[in-house]
């Protein structure tokens, strides 16, 4: 059994990439949204919040276990890797190796939470893999609030015009990267691969504008994670006996529906768990 958790429905980037590849393996996706976001929380916090859904996806018999919240992974990786020896873990960092490789203007820009950007892991990251880069670090500041779908408009609104309010919150941390030059934008927390669609108009648009502007590329890790998840199951010997996939909120299960059912583009049933 593999399981999945996130804060909330952001892990959802990663999961939509990992089940169908895996059509046959049971998984499970856990949400902690009755504790979302994790971005604004205190270490300690969050290690005790990511070891309760490890706890608890153990409990139900997952063998595997995907953080697919860069968030938890910076905070608390390595703590569960030592406290749960016997369960493989696949952990988030922000894809900066790929883009110090890929960029050609020299500047990258690294999107995620306060957490993540204030981490060991990021720190680590930056120093073996972005020495002779400017990596441009910013906090998207309610971005994870509006992809739960409850501050800042809502999600059925995506496609709408450009006055929808979480295209203007999208602008107002995307712009001064594009401003610094940055060519190469590292999505470094699951929910925002779900604002693509903004970023790129939010680049299209600017490019409208500048015309010196170089050609940017965004870097979503979902798929790479899905493909090191894959490697991770392979490597460990399973008895499968379902296909079954479970969709569990520690929020409400409604709401949590109505959210994933959009992110994912097919009908969701979550159940609620407190944890
Ligand atoms: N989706 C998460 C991440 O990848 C966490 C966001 C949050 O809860 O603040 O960082």
């Amino acid at each position: 059994l593999i399981g999945v958790f996130d804060s909330g429905v952001g892990g959802l980037s990663v999961w939509r990439q990992l089940a169908p590849c895996l059509p046959n393996v049971p998984m499970i996706y856990l949400g902690d949204q009755a504790h979302v976001p994790y971005g604004a929380r205190t270490g300690d916090e969050v290690r005790e919040l990511a070891e309760r859904c490890t706890r608890w996806l153990i409990e139900r018999g997952c063998s595997v276990i995907v953080i697919a919240c860069n968030t938890a992974s910076a905070d608390a990786l390595h703590s569960l890797r030592v406290q749960f020896p016997k369960t493989a873990f696949v952990g988030m960092e922000p894809a900066v190796k790929p883009a110090a490789q890929h960029t050609h203007t020299g500047v990258i820009g690294v999107l995620a939470t306060q957490v993540t950007l204030r981490g060991r892991l990021f720190a680590s990251v930056k120093e073996r893999f972005a020495s002779n880069v400017t990596v441009l670090e910013q906090v998207c500041k309610e971005w994870v609030e509006a992809v739960e779908g409850w501050k800042v408009g809502r999600l059925e609104g995506w496609d709408n015009s450009s006055n929808f309010p979480t295209f203007q919150l999208v602008k107002r941390h995307v712009e001064p990267l594009l401003a610094q030059n940055a060519d190469t934008l590292v999505l470094g927390c699951t929910h925002f691969p779900f604002l693509l669609p903004l970023i790129e108009r939010t680049i299209d648009d600017w490019r409208a504008t500048h015309p010196q502007a170089s050609e940017v590329m965004v870097i979503d890790p979902a798929p790479a994670v899905a493909r090191q998840a894959m490697r991770v199951w392979g490597e460990h010997e399973h008895t499968q006996d379902s296909a079954s996939r479970e969709f569990w909120t520690t929020g409400d299960a409604q709401r949590f529906d109505a959210v994933a059912s959009v992110l994912l583009g097919y009908v969701v049933r979550s159940q609620q768990v407190v944890i």
